[in-house]
C-alpha cells in the first residue's frame, strides 16, 4: 500500500511508523521534514502552494491521510487557510493528476455545537459556535462533495507523550475544578494512529467516524484522577486555569467499535496511567489535552 500523510506530525508520524511496520510505502508531507520517522519518504511541501502540491504528490497512491494542523497562536485566517483551502488544494491536486486514492481527513469533535451534556454521534447535527469548528464543518463538506472515496475521522482531544499539559497543571497545583459540569472527550495519540491504520485496512468505510475513547468524562473527574495518580491534592474549585474547548457533550464511538476497532486506552484512566508510569509528563507550554 502506498500512503501519503499530509501533515506528518504528532499523529501522522505515529501512523507512519505503524504503516511501515505493515510493509506500506509511506510518504510524509510537511514543510519541515527533518524529524520524520526513519523509512518515511520526505516531501517538503507547503499545502498553501497549490502548484507545488500538484507537482510534488507521489504517483500511484492508494491512500492519502490529511492530518495537518495549525500551529500555536493560530488565528481564524490560519484555520481557514489550512483546513479549508489546504484540503481544497490537496483534492484539486489529486483530481488534476487523475489520482483516486482513498482520502481520510482528521476532523474534530469540535464540529458539534451541543452544550447540554447530550450524547452525539455521526448522525447528530454539526452546528458549532466556534470558528475552528465551523472550518472543520466546511472542510467535511468539501470532502463529501469531492469525487473520491472519503472519510472524516472526528477525533476528541488528543493526549499522549509530549502532550501532557493537563498533568503538569495538576502536578503544579495550577489546575482548578469548575462548579459547572463539563463533559470532555479524549483519545490517546496511539489510538488516533491505530484508528487511522484500522480504517485504511477496511474494505469499505462510512463517510464519517467519531473517534474518541469509551468514556466521555466530566473535566473535574479527570483532574481529580490525575491528582490521585500524581499523589497531589485534588485541585480546588475556582476560575478555570485552562480553557475547556467546545461545548459539554458526550461523543459516542459505537460506529468505530462496530467496525472492529478495539481501543488501546479505553479511557483517560488507562491512558494517563501509562503516561505517568512511563514518567513522561514533560510538556511544552501550549500542548493540548
Ligand atoms: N490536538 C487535538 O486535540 C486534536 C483534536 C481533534 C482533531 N485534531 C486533528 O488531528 C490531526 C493531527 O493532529 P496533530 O496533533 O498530529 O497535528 P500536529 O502534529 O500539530 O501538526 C501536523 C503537521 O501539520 C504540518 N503542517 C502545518 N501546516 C502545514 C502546511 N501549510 N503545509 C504542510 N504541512 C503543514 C506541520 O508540519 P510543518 O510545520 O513542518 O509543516 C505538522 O507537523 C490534525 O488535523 C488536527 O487538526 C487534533
Amino acid at each position: 500500500m502506498n500512503v501519503c500523510i499530509v501533515g506528518c506530525g504528532y499523529v501522522g508520524s505515529t501512523l507512519a511508523t505503524l504503516l511501515l511496520e505493515q510493509g506500506a510505502c509511506v510518504f510524509g508531507l510537511r514543510r519541515r521534514v527533518d524529524h520524520l520517522p526513519i523509512g518515511v519518504e520526505p516531501l517538503a511541501i507547503d499545502i498553501f502552494h497549490a502548484e507545488a502540491l500538484r507537482r510534488g504528490l507521489p504517483e500511484a497512491l492508494d491512500a492519502l491521510v490529511f492530518a495537518a494542523a495549525v500551529g500555536r497562536g493560530a488565528d481564524q485566517g490560519d484555520y481557514k487557510r489550512l483546513y479549508v483551502d489546504g484540503l481544497r488544494h490537496v483534492i484539486a491536486a489529486l483530481e488534476a493528476r487523475g489520482q483516486r486514492p482513498r482520502l481520510l481527513f482528521t476532523s474534530s469533535t469540535g464540529v458539534y455545537g451541543q452544550d447540554d451534556h447530550r450524547w452525539v454521534d455521526e448522525r447528530s447535527p454539526t452546528e458549532p459556535a466556534s470558528f475552528s469548528g465551523r472550518c472543520m464543518v466546511e472542510a467535511e463538506r468539501l470532502l463529501s462533495a469531492c469525487s473520491l472515496e472519503t472519510c472524516a475521522v472526528r477525533f476528541g482531544g488528543i493526549y499522549g507523550p509530549d502532550r501532557t499539559f493537563l498533568l503538569r497543571q495538576v502536578a503544579q497545583g495550577q489546575a482548578k475544578r469548575s462548579d459547572v459540569l463539563h463533559y470532555t472527550n479524549r483519545i490517546h495519540r496511539d489510538d488516533c494512529a491505530a484508528v487511522l491504520s484500522h480504517l485504511l485496512n477496511q474494505r469499505t468505510l462510512a463517510p464519517c467516524y467519531v473517534a474518541v475513547d469509551d468514556q466521555p468524562a466530566p473535566h473535574n473527574d479527570v483532574l481529580c484522577y490525575l491528582a490521585e495518580l500524581l499523589g497531589v491534592a485534588a485541585p480546588e474549585v475556582g476560575p478555570r486555569a485552562q480553557r475547556t474547548r467546545g461545548g459539554s457533550k458526550r461523543c459516542n464511538n459505537r460506529l468505530l467499535r462496530e467496525s472492529g476497532y478495539q481501543l488501546i486506552y479505553p479511557s483517560y484512566r488507562e491512558g494517563y496511567r501509562a503516561l505517568v508510569s512511563a514518567d513522561v509528563p514533560k510538556t511544552r507550554p501550549s500542548d493540548v489535552d
